[in-house]
């Protein structure tokens, strides 16, 4: 059986040669301890025992009924020195701590008066840990997915000329709510002809026109877990040079997913994809990577970046997203999620991909 995710943190403790780990911020926070804070919350993992929760006293009871495994407890004083007193009880002088997550003002805080305390990065090493899904994760990734899939569904059944992008988002989302997803895990995006050149467009008022792409990337969350899938749509026929653009996406894309599979590296799934959209002369369009991982947040480890160092490894469940981005003209991006698997991947949405006209 794959070991509990505590034990899993816990070993960074001995990795790093520090006395705990020391979070504070929300998403390693439900990772570990399964609680879902809303602020002035920190997580210290001792070599031994129970993690142990500091909360405000208003979030006291809903902390003790929803974490798992940890000690709860209240703070009466000031944030940082019910900190700063915690870890001096715990005789933590050397603290493990993600840099890339912590404020200048808490080690600040925690540093005043004290010679001794020491501070040590764990941020790759705790990125590392969640890149690679337990079983359960997996299974609220697969629901969080299938939620999302609705949306598109809902999205193909509301578009017609007129509407607003807005007004298709909040559909999506009222399907998203409806079907059990608490939360977006990003503010929904739908895009429509010119806007779609914009890889992070905002749903605006603007009414979608017949001839026009229409870029929806989407992503609900399901017990803390996100899924993020995209689809190219339009609205009435394309023009040849639109769909010229959308077939070079999708074989990007699926050029990238038969060949990602356990130990290769994450930049060369993302090179296998820019390959083919050189082919279509396509290739400085294409200006973000290639995908992502997903889990607690949207964006995890590993990046399926040219620039990323990561192997790919069973477990890991990222994004496959190819884009092209043309000012003026458009954008095409089809984005699948996808499970790493012993022998290769899985595809974990199924939802239709050539949705052009
Ligand atoms: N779904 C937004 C992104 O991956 O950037
Ligand atoms: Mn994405």
């Amino acid at each position: 059986m794959a070991k509990p995710i505590v034990e899993r943190v816990r070993e960074i403790i001995e990795k790093r040669n520090v006395d705990c780990l020391l979070f504070t911020d929300l998403s390693n926070i439900f990772y570990i301890s399964r609680f879902k804070g809303f602020e002035g919350i920190a997580l210290i993992v001792p070599k031994d025992g129970a993690p142990k929760l500091y909360v405000p006293k208003l979030e006291y009871e809903r902390a003790l009924e929803e974490s798992k495994n940890t000690e709860v407890h209240v703070y009466e004083e000031r944030f940082e020195k019910t900190i700063k007193e915690a870890l001096e009880e715990c005789k933590c002088n050397k603290v493990g701590l993600p840099y890339y997550k912590v404020s200048f003002w808490l080690i600040s805080a925690l540093s005043k008066n004290s010679d001794n305390i020491k501070f040590v990065d764990v941020s790759k090493d705790i990125m590392s840990v969640r890149s690679v899904k337990t079983f359960e994760e997996i299974n609220a990734i697969k629901k969080a997915i299938k939620i999302t899939e609705i949306g598109f569904a809902v999205a193909l059944e509301s578009l017609r000329e007129g509407i607003r992008e807005l007004e298709l988002a909040a559909k999506i989302e009222y399907a998203f709510k409806t079907n059990g997803s608490l939360e977006v895990a990003f503010p929904s995006i739908v895009a429509s002809g010119t806007n779609s050149a914009l890889p992070h467009a905002i749903a605006s008022t603007k009414p979608i026109r017949k001839g026009e792409l229409i870029v929806v990337d989407i992503g609900a969350k399901y017990e803390g877990y996100c899924g993020d899938l995209t689809r190219t749509l339009s609205l009435g026929s394309v023009s040849e040079k639109l769909k010229d653009i959308f077939y070079a996406v999708l074989e990007a894309q699926k050029e990238a997913i038969k060949n990602i599979r356990p130990e290769i590296r994450a930049s060369e799934a993302d090179s296998i994809a820019r390959n083919v959209l050189k082919e279509y002369g396509y290739e400085k369009y294409f200006i973000h990577s290639l995908g992502h991982g997903i889990g607690v947040d949207v964006h995890e480890f590993p990046r399926l970046s040219s620039k990323s160092d990561e192997i790919l490894k069973p477990g890991m469940v990222v994004t496959v997203e190819p884009g092209v981005y043309i000012k003026g003209l458009g954008g095409v991006r089809i984005e699948d999620d996808v499970l790493i698997t012993e022998s290769g991947n899985t595809i974990l949405s199924t939802y239709p991909r050539d949705l052009i006209i």
